[in-house]
């Protein structure tokens, strides 16, 4: 994906290593965090909603150190501030060691409902409340570790296991549909539509399906994977999913719910 040269990361101040942010960026971030917490009410699961009080975003843009000491007081886990991209081996790598890899800039006012890039809201306010949870956490922990087992076509395919639950995930709350995905619940449009929407497939989370399932980035998601709950989903991990992996490249993909194209015509970056 071709970096967008508006979104840069910002350096800290050297004497108090904060990130000083602007005016409008912090009302960027006070607009996002008021529409979400209130769209998510009914919608994230209580593991989240718990997270997203201890970490109380509703004031201003976190520093990175801010929300570690909190992280760390609960699961061990920390926020690590990184360039915008970084190397999959170095990402999978801080995942091993609990640390979770944020960019620090924020998206301009016109891309408020959307933009490619994770910027700080998606990185911190759709991922970081479910570190404070343990299973969620030993789950990052675990996949990071085992992706850095693959390389290839085999972590790609891998990589559909992560979009599928750490960024897309439901699961089932007193038999409603309740979103833990980061990319759904930093997402206005996804949040209603991953969880109200009649359109969208949900099915049970079984990994060969996972695996053998595409995505595309740039599109409302039309199939989410469900979990009874989050003790549940680090249960996925207990089997063999290298193997699986390798496994679901003989087996090839299953039909995909859209076309393979973005609206440039060209096949979508996303796609894999
Ligand atoms: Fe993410």
């Amino acid at each position: 994906m071709a970096k967008d040269p508006k979104y840069i990361n910002k350096i800290p101040d050297p004497k108090t290593g904060k990130i000083i942010y602007d005016e409008t960026e912090e009302i960027t971030w006070r607009f996002l965090v008021a529409r979400q917490n209130r769209l998510i009410q009914n919608r994230a699961c209580k593991e989240f909603l718990r997270g997203l009080e201890l970490l109380d975003f509703a004031h201003k843009v976190p520093q990175h150190f801010e929300m570690s000491e909190i992280l760390r007081s609960h699961t061990g886990w920390s926020v690590a501030p990184v360039p915008e991209i970084i190397p999959a081996e170095e990402f999978f790598t801080l995942l091993k060691n609990k640390q979770f890899p944020s960019a620090n800039f924020i998206r301009v006012p016109e891309e408020v409902d959307y933009l490619k890039e994770p910027d700080i809201f998606h990185e911190i306010y759709g991922h970081c409340p479910l570190l404070t949870n343990q299973d969620y956490g030993d789950y990052m922990q675990e996949y990071g570790r085992l992706a850095l087992t693959v390389k290839g076509k085999e972590r790609m395919r891998l990589f559909r296991l992560f979009w599928f639950t750490i960024e897309f995930g439901l699961l089932k709350e007193n038999g409603n549909y309740r979103a833990y995905g980061g990319g759904i619940l930093s997402s206005s449009k996804e949040t209603v539509w991953a969880v109200d929407d009649e359109s969208p497939d949900r099915i049970s989370l079984d990994p060969m399906t996972a695996l053998r399932t595409p995505y595309r980035i740039d599109i409302l998601q039309p199939v989410y994977f469900v979990v009874e709950n989050l003790p549940a989903l680090f249960k996925t991990l207990e089997k063999d999913l290298i193997s699986m992996a390798k496994e679901s490249l003989l087996l090839g993909d299953l039909p995909s719910k859209f076309s393979l194209k973005n609206q440039d015509g060209e096949v979508s970056s996303g796609v894999y």
